[in-house]
């Protein structure tokens, strides 16, 4: 038998055992005021469980580089080794502050996609980002000026302008953003972390957010990319140096920095996979909620080929899994 070297199993429904996991194990850790604890947990979870699936894996966006991060390291090879293919993109923890303060919006979230798609941001650890849904699609360009694009947006979705929700994260570095968009007359939403989900949100049924705009980590761009991919929403992105030494060594590595980034820059072709669970309660998934018995997740899946997004609910059974499954899913 040969075997097809491009992913055409839902790869998806396998990687929601991996956000599972590390959800359920960075949820213990919700509240105790600890990130760097809970981030552990959830990397070492979602690396047990990761490990597992049969595939070729290339760890492009991880934990950073291998002598600071033993798994998850960027370049780390991750499968059995057999195909298909796949550049791997995690994040055990998107709002790590908010799981440490038991705070709302924390997601364990996982991308892969055909090997070679993905973009690798290098030194680049931010970049502006501008997120829409499906109906905002070829709308929106991050070179217009955040009004221009409100406007654009209005009137493609149909809205008045005040009815816009625009939901950026809460930094100094966006005050200018924010006055120019409630100066237009647009609702600010501001969230305190996690723009992953600030993301995948804009192309949410009646979430109530229209835009996505800011300043936020490239790997939760790239994430955002393969998940909007499949919920038929559009990311444009632009390195955004903090200074200029990474700016230098971005140069010299060849990037450039006034391009703007396409969906398809970020993840590239029609075969990309995302899974999220909630580690906290979020505006479209309930966080993990332990029983006497084990714990309930809630996770979305997609699949961009297909364009399915699966909402699952999870209910694991510690007592049955603890003897075949070292990370109790
Ligand atoms: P972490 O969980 O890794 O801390 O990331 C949370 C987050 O809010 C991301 O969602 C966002 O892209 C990034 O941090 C913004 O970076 P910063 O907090 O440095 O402004």
């Amino acid at each position: 038998m040969t075997l097809d070297p491009v992913p055409d199993r839902n790869l998806a429904l396998e990687l929601v055992r991996v956000t599972e996991a590390a959800a359920i194990a960075a949820s213990k850790y919700v509240g105790r005021g600890d990130k760097n604890t809970a981030d552990g947990a959830a990397v070492d979870a979602m690396r047990a469980v990761l490990g597992a699936i049969s595939m070729d894996g290339i760890v492009v966006i991880g934990e950073g580089e291998k002598d600071d991060a033993p798994m998850l390291y960027n370049g780390e090879r991750i499968g059995d080794g057999r195909p298909p293919l796949v550049d791997i993109a995690v994040d055990p923890i998107d709002g790590t502050t908010l799981t440490a303060k038991g705070r709302s919006g924390a997601l364990a979230v996982i991308a892969l996609s055909e090997r070679g798609t993905m973009f690798n941001p290098g030194p680049c650890v931010y970049m502006e980002k501008l997120a829409v849904g499906p109906l905002g699609r070829g709308v929106v360009d991050l070179s217009a000026t955040p009004t221009e694009n409100l406007k654009a947006l209005a009137k493609r979705l149909g809205k008045d302008i005040t009815e816009l929700g625009v939901v950026i994260l809460d930094r100094p570095r966006h005050d200018d953003l924010v006055a120019e968009v409630r100066e237009v007359g647009a609702r600010v939403l501001s969230i305190s972390d996690g723009d992953v989900a600030g993301a995948i949100a804009t192309a949410w049924p009646n979430s109530g957010a229209d835009i996505l705009f800011g300043i936020g980590g490239t790997p939760e761009g790239v994430i955002a990319a393969a998940a909007l991919k499949g919920l038929g929403g559009e990311i444009q992105g632009r390195l955004w140096p903090r200074d200029e030494s990474e700016r230098a060594q971005a140069v010299a590595e060849g990037y450039n920095l006034d391009k703007i980034l396409s969906t398809d820059d970020l993840v590239a072709g029609d075969n990309a996979f995302f899974s999220a669970t909630a580690i906290t309660d979020g505006d479209f998934l309930r966080g993990v909620r332990f029983h006497d018995f084990g714990a309930t997740t809630q996770s979305i899946v997609v699949r961009s080929r297909s364009g399915t997004v699966r909402l699952v609910e999870t209910i694991h059974r510690h007592d049955k899994l603890a003897d075949f499954s070292t990370a109790g899913i």
